[in-house]
């Protein structure tokens, strides 16, 4: 059993890997300027020089890197130096947003149970890239998005939260795209609560939200 623990007294820090727009980078900001996320974006990392979601960052005055995959030796290097830059921005979480590559033991080692991902699909079905269209193709009726844990698969780890929005039967990438985007908006962030106030655990290949914060009398 294992859950994230944030030392109290203070926000939870997040670091945000993404290679896009960062739509969801965004939602997760207007979560916390609301107040309805306890948490800070202490660094974004993109392995896209020109990620939209730099200069999101920036504009934001968040701290934001560029890290090149193929400026290191091995896969393993640069899982290495991200979480190192991760450890050096003191990030107590993780936050995969759209980030392309997949993380190996080198980076999970040190944020085991502390890498959260989105993906727009009810998994276990379709994981991997392009999953609405994936969604749309079988006919599915319903899909929506996942936010789970990161382990070393694709898009395997144990599932926080889910959403399901219906699929019509004229949908196409895009609508269906769009109709879980808005999902994704506000599940990301409300995931990213419950993990900062203490509310969830990891239990075996199973999370347990918990209904009320526990003291640390009762962890
Ligand atoms: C989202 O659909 C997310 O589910 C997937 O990548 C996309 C990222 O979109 N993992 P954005 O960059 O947050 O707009």
């Amino acid at each position: 059993m294992s859950v994230v623990h944030t030392p109290s007294g203070r926000k939870m820090r997040l670091a945000v890997l993404a290679s896009g727009r960062g739509s969801n980078f965004e939602a997760i900001c207007r979560s916390v300027d609301e107040g309805r996320l306890q948490a800070e974006v202490v660094v974004v990392i993109s392995d896209q020089k020109e990620a939209p979601v730099l200069s999101k960052a920036g504009i934001r005055g968040i701290k934001n890197l560029y890290i090149n995959p193929a400026d290191y030796e091995s896969r393993d290097a640069c899982d290495v130096a991200m979480a190192h830059i991760c450890q050096e921005a003191g990030a107590d979480l993780i936050v995969l947003a759209g980030y392309m590559r997949l993380l190996g033991k080198s980076f999970l080692r040190h944020f085991r149970w502390r890498t959260v991902n989105i993906h727009p699909a009810l998994l276990p079905a379709f994981p991997g890239l392009r999953a609405q269209r994936q969604a749309v193709e079988y006919g599915v009726r319903f899909s929506g998005c996942t936010v789970h844990f990161v382990d070393e698969g694709m898009d395997t780890g144990p599932i926080i939260l889910q959403a399901v929005v219906p699929v019509h039967f004229d949908d196409t990438e895009d609508t269906l795209t769009e109709r879980i985007l808005r999902e994704e908006h506000r599940l990301y962030p409300q995931a990213l609560q419950l993990i900062a106030t203490g509310r969830v655990e990891v239990v075996g290949r199973k999370v347990r939200i918990r209904k009320q914060l526990e003291t640390a009398d009762t962890r």
